[in-house]
């Protein structure tokens, strides 16, 4: 197993391409992934399981918005994924093939850091098996709304971001910590004072989804190292005090 790697090389303060920079480009599609890339920015992917257990990158949990087709993720074949096309978000844009983990894990694993969401309960076994297999435990932080699979990750050495909607008691900041979870995602909306909490007890605090420099700024001042945001672009051109 590697010691070091991609996100031990992370520093504050840190842009991640929320749904691959959805300012720009449709999301989850492999132009955003390879703008990121280029560009030198996290790359957030939201991944599911299709019908089969195959693990796709999508963001809800049916394709009706983001896809030319419809139904629930967890019901479509993979025949079906592979026919859906991601909608263009521009007028006369072309519909844009949609992703696989494994497609996106082959090309950009240890080259450029990804930061993977355990989206549906049931995908925690395959992410974390597909990034074990490819001993990529230190080019990735997965994160997870879902503490038990942010949890699970952290026990394979992987660098591990725990969501939560509202602000956790210190009690639950201290168990993370404890538990082996490193970053803490937060609503940019929640009190600067569970921000300083999180830092108290030892986690890095990572905002979403901020998308103006003055809202960066604010969370940056609060204690952030890093912000979820759709226009990376825009922001890492900021400067921060
Ligand atoms: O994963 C961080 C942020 O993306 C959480 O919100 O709904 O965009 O996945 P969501
Ligand atoms: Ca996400």
């Amino acid at each position: 197993t590697q010691s070091t790697g991609l996100a031990d090389k992370l520093q504050p303060p840190f842009f991640i391409a929320h749904r691959g920079g959805a300012a720009r480009y449709p999301e989850h599609s492999m132009e955003a992934y390879d703008a990121d890339a280029k560009a030198g920015f996290p790359i957030e992917q939201d991944v599911q399981l299709l019908k089969d257990g195959t693990p796709v990158i999508i963001h809800d949990s049916t394709a009706d918005r983001t896809m030319t087709g419809h139904g629930k993720v967890k019901d479509l074949t993979l025949a079906q994924w592979e026919k859906m096309r991601i909608k263009p978000i521009k007028p006369g844009g072309k519909p844009v093939k949609p992703l696989q983990l494994k497609e996106v894990l082959d090309k950009f694993g240890g080259k450029h850091l990804l930061v993977p969401e355990i989206k549906s309960k049931d995908a925690k076994n395959a992410l974390i098996e597909s990034i074990v297999k490819r001993d990529l435990q230190r080019d990735v932080i997965v994160q997870s709304f879902y503490y038990e699979a942010a949890v699970a990750a952290a026990a394979k050495d992987i660098p591990t971001l725990w969501l939560s909607s509202d602000a956790p008691s210190d009690d639950k900041f201290k168990a993370a910590k404890s538990d082996g979870i490193t970053y803490w995602g937060y609503d940019e909306s929640l009190p600067p004072d569970a921000v300083k909490r999180a830092v108290h007890a030892g986690l890095k605090p990572v905002a979403w989804t901020v998308n103006t420099v003055g809202d960066a700024r604010r969370q940056f001042k609060a204690g952030a190292v890093g912000v979820f945001t759709n226009n990376p672009w825009k922001l890492s051109k900021a400067h921060y005090g």
